[in-house]
């Protein structure tokens, strides 16, 4: 049975994309099938981090038609991608209804993927936290920063208020080290705890780290390098997956991504 991630962070630039990317490669690499829904719309990019010359598929006609099949593209790092690709104007305005008819529609690949992983837009609009309460389950990326921290709470409180999602997955990202993640997350944690009914889930922290950086400017993810998936960084990263996948699953009412959710805590 297909399961979905969400990766969101309210803030912009924190890493989401870098980190979706990159657990989508470990799932990879751990034998799953793994589709990369690459939900920023108009201004997609995972395809540049992973070096994906790609022609948009994903169009309006298509978000009614249904046809998911039609609209992904396979990757040379064995992840499939369902993107609109760069510059598609006419999807930076997309209306709640293709939305909606877009996570009805991932349905239909619901055999042929184990992993959804979807890479949301910055910000707390309608349409990320519609990604989030559509998915099995969510992993918020914070950094060090009350900005940061103030912008995921906006995520986490409107998520779980308004779409009944209670468990959330927390992964700091350019740490110093892991004791400074680790108080990270816990002021995190006291801040939704005091005024929330829901429940943190910590995966650990990725460093602040000249190899991801490097990565992304060369369009090839950092768990497709050998030397660097050896790494501290790529250890780092299959252990937040491990982490992520015991995490509790989501399941509020409303639409999502697939539809049977018997068996996912499996
Ligand atoms: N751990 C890290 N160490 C160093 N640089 C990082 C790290 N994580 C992300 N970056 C860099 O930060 C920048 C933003 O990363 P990324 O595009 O993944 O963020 P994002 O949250 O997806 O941004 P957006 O909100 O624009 O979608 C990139 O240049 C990336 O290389
Ligand atoms: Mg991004």
């Amino acid at each position: 049975m297909a399961q979905s991630i969400a990766i969101a962070s309210g803030k912009g630039g924190v890493g989401k994309t870098s980190i979706a990317v990159n657990v989508a490669l470990v799932l990879r690499q751990l034998g799953a099938r793994v589709t990369l829904l690459d939900a920023d719309f108009g201004t997609a990019n995972a395809h540049i981090l992973m070096g994906e010359n790609l022609r948009p598929k994903i169009d309006k006609a298509l978000l009614a038609d249904g046809s998911v099949q039609g609209a992904l593209t396979t990757t040379s790092h064995g992840v499939t991608l369902l993107s609109g690709g760069s510059a598609a104007i006419d999807l930076l305005d997309l209306k709640k209804n293709d939305r909606l008819q877009l996570i009805r529609n991932v349905e239909a690949i619901s055999d042929e993927t184990d992993y959804l992983i979807v890479d949301t837009p910055a910000g707390a609009s309608d349409a990320t936290l519609a990604f989030v309460a559509a998915a099995d389950r969510v992993l918020l990326v914070v950094v060090g920063e009350p900005t940061s921290f103030m912008d995921a709470y906006t995520i986490l409180k409107a998520a779980h208020l308004e779409h009944g999602v209670r468990s959330f997955s927390v992964v700091v990202n350019m740490a110093r080290d892991g004791q400074e993640a680790r108080r990270h997350f816990d002021q995190f944690l006291a801040i939704a705890l005091r005024f929330l009914d829901v429940e943190l889930t910590y995966t650990g922290h990725l460093p602040m780290s000249t190899s991801l950086r490097r990565s992304v400017v060369a369009r090839r993810p950092l768990m497709a390098n050998a030397a660097d998936a050896n790494g501290p960084e790529g250890q780092a990263f299959q252990s937040i997956v491990q982490k992520l996948l015991k995490a509790p699953v989501n399941q509020p009412s409303g639409i999502r991504f697939f539809l049977d959710t018997t068996e996912k805590d499996a």
